[in-house]
């Protein structure tokens, strides 16, 4: 509270007094909990453009100055010094771990990482084809099968949090594996935690397989940059199902299916698309550009453009650099690269773009390194699931151990018919 109020008046003649309420980073709101019952008046804020749904204290977004931070540390200091693994506890715990915290965090992750054999079977009952985010998010609800003691809530949850953050990257692996019809690689204890998940997916028995230090670094910052990013789609899905007090496998799965749309986590995939077809028809992406300001076919520029981001995502800063140092390292020329920086460069130049803000998001540019890395084009949105797992749960928690949150129910402006007499089908 910062002690002020806003005054609100109302055209039938009534006014209400609001409080102010100031964040820590004198981010000013009003609370207007209050106004319905002092006045019958609900908010309308279709698409939460501009309503706070929670009080957080875990990251903070300033989208005009391109500013990210978890728990008060840059999101270019994380990515630069820390591994996800410590970022994964920063988020959960709000607090940097100490050396022995850390070690005995790691080796929590390091132990449950295998998935119980029987889900293993799950595998074979899915069709070639399936989308890995179909695939990822029935095993996830499946979790909670197999470790009924969620369900109790005032049971401790520490070892249902390690369980996702581990094994959640094992389901990636084995389901990737199976895609491709090779056996899955169980996980090797040796390993740190991004360069098991490589093992996962890369390795095969017949060869010998130490994963590459670059890539395990890539994947390490590209991990942190997705690991939170406060109220988005999904998270605030996980923060609604999570609050009607289903368990946090429920809740996890749920945010994994938000996550998926073309206009959230899934835009990665739709990017490489894009490029594609940009490169199928040999344009060098002018006339793309066009048909997306006449909105032809509705068409967008897909890692573009952001709901809270109106100037540079600073993600995508620390990303395009990142993709130009792997691709040096690993030797690859990817002509798909080369027609998402001329995009760029025509979008930041353009009037269209200007005006509306719109500028390279995470997506933009993350789909050229899963690439490069070897990572197939319908998993993007898996790896993002991976990297935002923490966000989650510590969304997830901090909600659950505030004895002040209450189940999510919006209210609506009723638009539809006023009462009216049933007709017996006859008579219609
Ligand atoms: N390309 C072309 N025009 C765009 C784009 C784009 N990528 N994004 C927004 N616009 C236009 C939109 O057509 C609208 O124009 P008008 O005012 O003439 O109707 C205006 O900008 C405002 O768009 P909006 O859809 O009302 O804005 P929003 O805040 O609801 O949407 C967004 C945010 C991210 C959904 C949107 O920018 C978008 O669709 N971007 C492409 C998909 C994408 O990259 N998503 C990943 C977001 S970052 C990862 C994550 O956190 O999920």
């Amino acid at each position: 509270m910062s002690g002020k109020t806003a005054t609100l008046n109302l055209p039938d003649g009534k006014a209400v007094e609001l409080p102010v309420i100031v964040g820590s980073e004198q981010e000013p709101s009003v609370d207007i909990r209050s106004l319905r019952d002092a006045t019958g008046y609900v908010t309308l804020d279709s698409g939460y453009m501009n309503t706070g749904a929670v009080q957080s204290a875990i990251t903070y977004l300033d989208g005009e100055k391109g500013i990210l931070r978890y728990r008060g540390y840059p999101i270019e200091e994380l990515a630069e010094h820390s591994t996800f693994v410590e970022t994964s506890y920063l988020l959960i715990n709000g607090k940097l771990p100490s050396r022995t915290e850390l070690d005995a965090f790691s080796k929590q992750l390091t132990y449950h990482s295998l998935i119980h054999e029987d889900m293993r079977h799950f595998f074979e009952g899915y069709p070639p084809t399936s989308h890995p985010m179909a695939v990822l998010s029935s095993m996830v609800t499946s979790m909670s099968a197999y470790y009924p003691d969620c369900l109790d809530r005032s049971a401790p949850m520490d070892l249902h949090i390690t369980r996702l953050l581990s094994k959640v990257r094992t389901i990636a692996g084995f389901s990737y594996k199976k895609s491709i019809g090779q056996p899955v690689m169980y996980p090797r204890n040796a390993l740190s935690f991004c360069a098991n998940f490589l093992h996962m997916m890369f390795a095969v028995p017949a060869e010998p397989y130490e994963p590459d230090p670059v890539l395990v670094k890539a994947l390490n910052q590209l991990l942190i940059l997705h690991a939170d990013h406060e109220q988005n789609c999904s998270t605030s899905t996980v923060r609604m199902v999570g609050s009607s007090g289903a368990n946090v496998y429920a809740a996890v799965a749920a945010g994994i299916l938000a996550l998926w749309g073309p206009l959230h986590g899934g835009a990665n995939q739709a990017v490489i698309e894009m490029l594609e077809e940009i490169q199928k028809t040999g344009g060098d992406g002018h006339a793309f550009i066009n048909d997306v300001k006449n909105k032809k076919n509705n068409s967008r520029l897909m890692g573009f453009g952001h709901r809270v981001y109106k100037s540079y995502d600073p993600r995508a800063k620390i990303l395009k650099k990142m993709t130009d140092e792997v691709l040096a390292h690993l030797g690859i020329k990817d002509p798909l690269l080369d027609i998402a920086k001329a995009l760029e460069e025509v979008a930041l130049h353009d009037d269209y773009f200007i005006e509306k803000k719109l500028y390279p998001n995470v997506d933009f540019y993350s789909g050229i390194l899963y690439r490069a890395m070897g990572i197939p084009t319908d998993m993007f949105t898996v790896m993002f699931a991976i990297g935002r797992l923490p966000g989650w749960i510590a969304h997830w928690k901090e909600m659950v151990t505030d004895p002040k949150s209450k189940i999510a129910r919006p209210r609506q402006i009723y638009t539809g018919e006023t009462t009216r007499s049933y007709l017996p089908i006859e008579q219609r």
